[in-house]
């Protein structure tokens, strides 16, 4: 694992927790009601952040175990977990590196965090083997477009988002969870083909 990315990231979201809701603002509260939505029983939502989805999620579900690698956005998850309507527990902790037991959660949902995670197949290894089998992966996520033209401008500009950002913007995260072995059951676009969502299924 790569230890010094992962510190560039908390480090990034630990400067940028008290302004992230701000800056965050083209995450459409349509697109986190519908995600959340999907979900049911014992949820783990990884990289909650300031906990922006909690407040959606429905009695469908038992729990909602939020984890973030930075604790200044789990600090402000942390002030919202009154707005959730199920219990919620919150942990500092890399998805890429999980200490939770295996065939543990029916439903794994992350938003907007794939494309800053150093290593995505690690992270999503990880989800697979703590989802129950016939669990749920539900991802909001932005990735590579399938435009000549623009995935052609998405690599030429991804070592400057990486660089500047630490965000990945020409990852193709529908071919990543599909070689985990999750059997792929809804991959949606939400803004063109940039932003989707995808369920699957281990
Ligand atoms: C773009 S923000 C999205 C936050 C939240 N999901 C939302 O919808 O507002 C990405 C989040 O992923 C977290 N993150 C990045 N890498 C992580 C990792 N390896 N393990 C856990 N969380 C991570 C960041 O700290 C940050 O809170």
């Amino acid at each position: 694992m790569d230890n010094v990315a992962n510190q560039k990231i908390k480090s990034k979201y630990d400067n940028i927790a008290s302004v992230y809701d701000v800056a965050d603002w083209f995450i459409s509260d349509k697109w986190r009601s519908k995600v959340t939505h999907l979900a049911y029983g014992r949820v783990l939502e990884v990289g909650i952040g300031t906990g922006l989805n909690l407040s959606f999620y429905s009695d469908c579900c038992r729990e909602i175990f939020g984890i973030d690698i930075s604790p200044r956005m789990l600090r402000h998850a942390g002030e919202r977990a009154s707005l959730c309507q199920v219990p919620v527990k919150l942990e500092v902790m890399d998805v890429q590196d999980l200490p939770l037991d295996s065939d543990s959660f029916d439903c794994v949902l992350a938003a907007f965090v794939f494309c800053t995670v150093p290593d995505p197949f690690i992270g999503l290894r990880e989800c697979h083997r703590v989802l129950k089998p016939g669990g749920k992966l539900i991802l909001l996520e932005h990735m590579r477009s399938e435009n000549k033209l623009l995935h052609q401008l998405m690599d030429w500009l991804n070592p400057v988002t990486v660089t500047i950002m630490g965000d990945h913007i020409n990852r193709n995260t529908v071919d990543i969870v599909a070689a985990i072995g999750f059997r792929m059951q809804v991959v949606e676009n939400l803004l063109g083909d940039v932003v989707r969502l995808i369920v699957a299924e281990r």
